[in-house]
């Protein structure tokens, strides 16, 4: 298994976020994890990206833990992060961004490759590349936001409501970038408040309320399920 998550509890402060949390991405495949608001998904995904700690529980990469490893070594197991509200540089240039996510690539000697890559996948970076990434629309950032984790050739990729804010037609967008992304191998967790559109993309689903796991399968199983229907889908 690429990603196994056993076990997991992680509080913010002496409040608890996460209740023994667990849950496997297999290679190449997506998996979504939805969720009310606070229910803990951004928690969970900085998690396993190392920028917080678990108080106890095992975060498997390869069958290796990477729980206690310091968060700028996460990115050394092929994990990389796209994070809520993408946090660019936005006075630097595109570019820069991208170069910022391409140092683990940059000590291989492959960013080069690496930032040919994203241009093929986002050709408006390439053609923008001098621009300063704060002027551009909001689905052009989160395109460099994807762009920059996509620099160190993760393996799993962790997306945090990449369709937060963006136009219904720039979501569609979205939902193909990641689809494509995947189809060139690389796995997905995305957590997705765009519940309907995250089930039918996703191969295996988690249902996450108040820190705990409640419901848990195949994408479409899930989206038949008359509870989640009538919770989040409001049918
Ligand atoms: N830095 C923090 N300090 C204290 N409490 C926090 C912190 N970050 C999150 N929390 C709390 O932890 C719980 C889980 O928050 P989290 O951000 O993981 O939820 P979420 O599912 O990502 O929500 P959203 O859909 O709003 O992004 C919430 O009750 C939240 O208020
Ligand atoms: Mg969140």
């Amino acid at each position: 298994m690429l990603l196994e998550v056993r076990n997991l509890h992680v509080s913010h402060g002496d409040a608890p976020a996460l209740w023994d949390v667990s849950l496997d991405v297999a290679a190449g495949q997506i998996v979504a994890v939805v969720g009310p608001n606070g229910a803990g998904k951004s928690t969970l995904i900085n998690t396993i990206a190392g920028i917080l700690r678990a108080r106890q529980g095992e975060i498997r990469i390869d069958g290796k833990d990477i729980a206690k490893i310091p968060s700028h070594r996460v990115c050394d197991h092929g994990i990389a992060i796209v994070p809520e509200g993408r946090r660019l540089f936005t006075h630097m240039t595109v570019l820069d961004n991208l170069e910022l996510g391409g140092w683990r690539a940059d000590a291989r000697g492959s960013a080069e490759g690496s930032l040919e890559r994203v241009f093929s996948l986002f050709p408006i970076l390439s053609e923008r590349r001098h621009q300063i990434a704060g002027s551009m629309s909001g689905g052009q950032q989160q395109m460099v936001a994807i762009g920059r984790a996509l620099m160190s050739r993760p393996r799993l990729l962790l997306m945090d409501e990449p369709s937060l804010g963006l136009s219904p037609a720039v979501v569609e967008d979205m939902f193909r970038i990641i689809r494509t992304i995947n189809e060139r191998g690389v796995a997905v967790l995305l957590v997705e408040q765009n519940i309907h559109k995250a089930l039918e993309m996703a191969h295996h689903a988690y249902v996450i309320e108040q820190g705990r796991i409640v419901a848990s399968g195949k994408a479409d199983t899930l989206l038949s399920n008359p509870r989640i229907r009538e919770a989040y889908l409001g049918v």
